[in-house]
C-alpha cells in the first residue's frame, strides 16, 4: 500500500539510507548496450538508484546548452537520472534547420553522455506542430507546401531521424499534441495534409520499420484528467490497436499547476495500461504562483510549496501503483532552466522543478527521494519496457 501524499520539508532521506555509492551494476536492469557495461557510480540515495529498485526508470529532460559546460549541473544530470530526454535539440527545428541538412551534434553529444552514464533516451519528437523549421512551416498550422511535399517529407524526416538513432532510442515521442483541450484533432499542416488523422499510423508504421526494438509512443498533455481530450487520445490509440499500428505506449506529459486540482492521474494511466500499452510521464513539473519578477531563485508562500510537494508525490505515487508505468521524467530539474517563466509570465508561475537556482535540492526533491525509498512495494516493472533492448 503506498502512503498518502505527505510533506517532509528537509528531511533527507541520505540520512535513512546512508548516503553510500553504489555501482551502477547493481541497478534492477541493465543499460541498452552491453559494451557500454563498466561500472558507473550514482549515490545509493539518488532517485535514479531508489528506482531502480522497483525497475522504474527516473528521468530528466536536459539541457544541452548546460550538459559539459555546468560541472554542478552535468553531475545531477549523471548521478540522480537513469533516463534523459532532450528538451529541445532531437525536434525537427533544430536537426533540419535548413532544408536537406541535418545537424545532430547536440542530439548525439546527449547520446553519448547517456551511454557513458548508464542512461537509457527517450527521443522527442518526430511529429508536432510546434518547433518546425521556417522553410517548412513558420506556426505549424500554415505551410507554402503542397499535401504531397508535406507527406514525403514527414516520412523522410521519421526514416532519416529514426535510423540515424538506431538502437540508441528507448522510447520514441513519435507523435506529439495531436488533440486540442475540447478533444478535437489539431488542425495543424499534418491533419490537414492527410486530410485526417491519418498521418498518426503512418508515422508510428514508419518509425517501426526504421527501428523495430524502439517503443513508440503517443505523448500529449492534459491526459493527467479525465475528459474529452483524454477520452479522443483513448479512442485514438484504441483504434491504433485494433488496426495493429506498431505503438507500444502513451506518454502523459504532467505539466501541472497549484491552481488547479489534481487530476485522477492513477485512474487514467491505468485505463491506457489496461489496452495492453506501457505507459509514462513524460515531462512532470508543478508550477505555481510566485511573489517576485521570475527567474531561477524565485520564491513562492510556504502554501504554495506544500501544494507542489504534494503533487510531485500524488504524481510519482500514480506512476509508482502502475506497474506499466515505465519512466516518471520531470521535465528538467532546476527552476533555472524552466520554461515556465518565459511562458506563464502574466500572471507569474514558475518554481515548477526542485533543484532551486544554485542547484541545491528544495523540498520537493526530498518528498521524490521519500517516495522512492519507500515504494519498495510498489509493483516491479519487468520484461523489455523496463529498459533494455
Ligand atoms: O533555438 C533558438 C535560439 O537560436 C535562440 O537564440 C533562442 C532565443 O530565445 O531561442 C531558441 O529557441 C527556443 C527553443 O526553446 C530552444 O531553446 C525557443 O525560443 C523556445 O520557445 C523553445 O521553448 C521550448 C518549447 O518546448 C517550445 O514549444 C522549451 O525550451 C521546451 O521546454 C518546450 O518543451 C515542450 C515539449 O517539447 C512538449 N510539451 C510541452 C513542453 C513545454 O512547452
Amino acid at each position: 500500500m503506498l502512503r498518502p501524499a505527505l510533506s517532509i520539508g528537509l528531511v533527507s532521506a541520505t540520512v535513512l539510507l546512508g548516503g553510500v555509492t553504489l555501482a551502477g551494476s547493481a541497478s534492477a536492469e541493465p543499460g541498452p548496450a552491453p559494451a557500454q557495461s563498466q561500472a558507473v557510480k550514482y549515490p545509493a540515495d539518488s532517485l535514479r538508484a531508489l528506482g531502480d529498485r522497483i525497475g522504474l526508470r527516473i528521468g530528466t529532460a536536459v539541457n544541452t546548452d548546460e550538459l559539459g559546460s555546468n560541472a554542478d549541473y552535468t553531475r545531477i544530470t549523471a548521478e540522480q537520472f537513469s533516463t534523459v530526454t532532450p528538451e529541445n535539440v532531437m525536434k525537427w527545428q533544430l536537426v533540419e534547420p535548413n532544408r536537406g541538412t541535418y545537424d545532430w551534434a547536440a542530439a548525439d553529444r546527449l547520446v553519448a553522455f547517456a551511454k557513458k552514464n548508464k542512461q537509457l533516451v527517450r527521443g522527442h519528437t518526430l511529429v508536432w506542430h510546434s518547433q518546425l523549421p521556417t522553410w517548412l512551416s513558420s506556426d505549424g498550422y500554415t505551410t507554402t507546401l503542397s499535401n504531397d511535399e508535406l507527406k514525403a517529407l514527414l516520412k523522410k524526416h521519421i526514416q532519416d531521424q529514426v535510423k540515424h538513432f538506431r538502437g540508441d532510442i528507448w522510447q520514441w515521442d513519435v507523435v506529439n499534441e495531436a488533440f486540442d483541450d475540447d478533444g478535437q484533432p489539431r488542425q495543424d499542416i499534418w491533419y490537414k495534409a492527410w486530410g485526417g488523422l491519418g498521418y498518426i499510423a503512418d508515422a508510428f508504421r514508419w518509425a517501426h520499420e526504421a527501428d523495430p526494438k524502439a517503443l513508440l509512443f503517443y505523448n500529449d498533455y492534459n491526459l493527467e484528467f479525465t475528459g474529452p481530450k483524454s477520452n479522443a487520445v483513448y479512442d485514438l490509440v484504441k483504434t491504433l490497436k485494433a488496426q495493429r499500428v506498431p505503438i507500444d505506449g502513451v506518454g502523459f506529459q504532467g505539466h501541472l499547476d497549484t491552481q488547479y486540482g489534481f487530476p485522477d492521474l492513477q485512474n487514467n494511466l491505468q485505463r491506457f495500461a489496461d489496452l495492453g500499452l506501457k505507459v509514462a510521464e513524460t515531462e512532470v513539473d508543478v508550477r505555481t504562483f510566485t511573489q517576485a519578477p521570475p527567474n531561477e531563485n524565485t520564491p513562492t508562500s510556504p502554501l504554495a510549496a506544500y501544494a507542489q510537494e504534494s503533487y510531485w508525490s500524488r504524481a510519482l505515487q500514480a506512476c509508482l501503483a502502475v506497474r506499466e508505468c515505465i519512466s516518471f521524467t520531470p521535465w528538467g530539474f532546476a527552476d533555472t532552466y524552466s520554461w515556465i517563466p518565459g511562458w506563464f509570465d502574466d500572471p507569474q508561475e514558475g518554481a515548477a522543478l526542485f533543484y532551486d537556482g544554485n542547484l541545491q535540492p528544495k523540498s520537493q526533491y526530498y518528498v521524490l527521494q521519500q517516495d522512492l525509498a519507500l515504494a519498495a512495494g510498489a509493483p516491479h516493472r519487468s520484461g523489455p519496457g523496463a529498459g533494455r533492448h
